[in-house]
């Protein structure tokens, strides 16, 4: 048999990032280990969405008075009781939660970390075989270690980050995630059940000619928005454009190819939704930490997502985000308008 040593796990590629750092605990890689595990098992009931009875309402209604799907509890549980089991996590806070769970015991007291995650992203996709995710994100606590974690330690501005990322199951599954070091993508290769490193050092490309967004609201977004998507229809040689519309609905699978390809995906404030539909905690923040490590921007179209300071766990806001010229170009329609 070939063993081919070129490729590495995710729990060999964080332990070697480890060595690098001789007074790391490693309590993060443990994390990212966990993590790893709950999307494992998550991605074993994904892929087997259309064959049982797990399609459908839960028949429960989560805090943002949307339907909950069976397979996000599922996804919620799994992170949760992976997390609660570890020795790095003294909380977390989800999407499928009212409030965040603080675990409470002698482990997670002493532990560095919370975790905020979406369970599974792009849910109303799931019974059409279309790509979803999982997002995350970790804070170091600022609450005293030995005691249990508190409201602050989840309300911290993105800017305190230490990793995020999130799990896409779609034709292949992947997780990546990012560190201030850079942005590394992992593919699960089902024979070994392991993830391996397959995207070393992700970079967001400069520019691209992609733009992700639903039109079924334009008329709903305000006077800049919609300048803005009128130029990316444009003829335009300046910027390569017309670009090319491409919306998924689940935003991880959408903001993953945008980061791979270049482009830029908006989730603007409509007149239904004035304050926006995505989360800041669970959603925008994480995606704004990857996509700035891997050189890219990320605004709520007046400021940097990761400068704003959260008020409350489910907050939403309106997201602009993707490579940075793009992004650029983006700014100059909004100060117009
Ligand atoms: P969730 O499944 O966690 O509720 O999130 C769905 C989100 C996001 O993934 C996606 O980009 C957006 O909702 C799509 O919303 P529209 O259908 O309004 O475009
Ligand atoms: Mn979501
Ligand atoms: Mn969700």
């Amino acid at each position: 048999m070939n063993v081919n040593r070129k490729v590495l796990t995710l729990d060999e590629f964080t332990l070697q990032q480890l060595r690098n750092f001789p007074h790391a605990t490693g309590e993060l890689s443990n994390l990212l280990r966990d993590i790893g595990l709950a999307a494992k098992r998550v991605n074993v009931e994904v892929n087997k969405a259309g064959l049982v009875d797990i399609l459908g309402d839960a028949g429960t209604v989560n805090v943002q008075g949307e339907d909950v799907k069976k397979l996000d509890i599922y996804a919620n549980n799994q992170l949760m009781g992976v997390l609660s089991h570890g020795i790095s996590c003294a909380g977390i806070g989800s999407e499928e939660l009212p409030e965040f769970v603080v675990f409470d015991d002698e482990a997670s007291n002493n532990s560095k970390y919370v975790c905020l995650f979406d369970p599974l992203d792009g849910s109303g996709n799931i019974d059409v075989n279309v790509s979803i995710g999982t997002i995350f994100c970790v804070y170091r606590r600022i609450s005293e270690k030995g005691k249990p974690c508190t409201r602050e330690d989840f309300l911290q501005p993105g800017r305190n980050m230490v990793a995020a990322g999130y799990i896409i199951y779609g034709s292949s599954t992947m997780m990546v995630y990012a560190t201030r070091r850079g942005v590394n993508g992992f593919t699960l290769d089902p024979s070994i059940g392991e993830f391996t490193l397959s995207h070393p050092n992700i970079k967001c490309p400069e520019t691209g000619k992609i733009y992700s967004v639903n039109h079924g609201n334009f008329f709903q977004y305000e006077k800049g928005v919609q300048a803005y998507i009128d130029a990316c229809q444009k003829k335009n040689k300046d910027n390569g454009g017309p670009y090319t519309q491409r919306y998924i609905g689940s935003m991880v699978a959408d903001v993953h190819r945008n980061l791979i390809k270049g482009g830029i995906f908006m989730y603007p404030a409509t007149i239904d939704k004035p304050k926006g539909k995505l989360r800041l905690l669970y959603e925008c923040n994480p995606f704004a930490f990857i996509v700035e490590v891997a050189g890219g921007k990320a605004t709520n179209g007046r400021q940097r997502i990761l400068d704003v300071q959260p008020t409350e766990l489910h907050q939403r806001s309106s997201l602009f985000i993707g490579s940075r010229k793009m992004m650029e170009e983006l700014e100059t329609y909004l100060a117009r308008s």
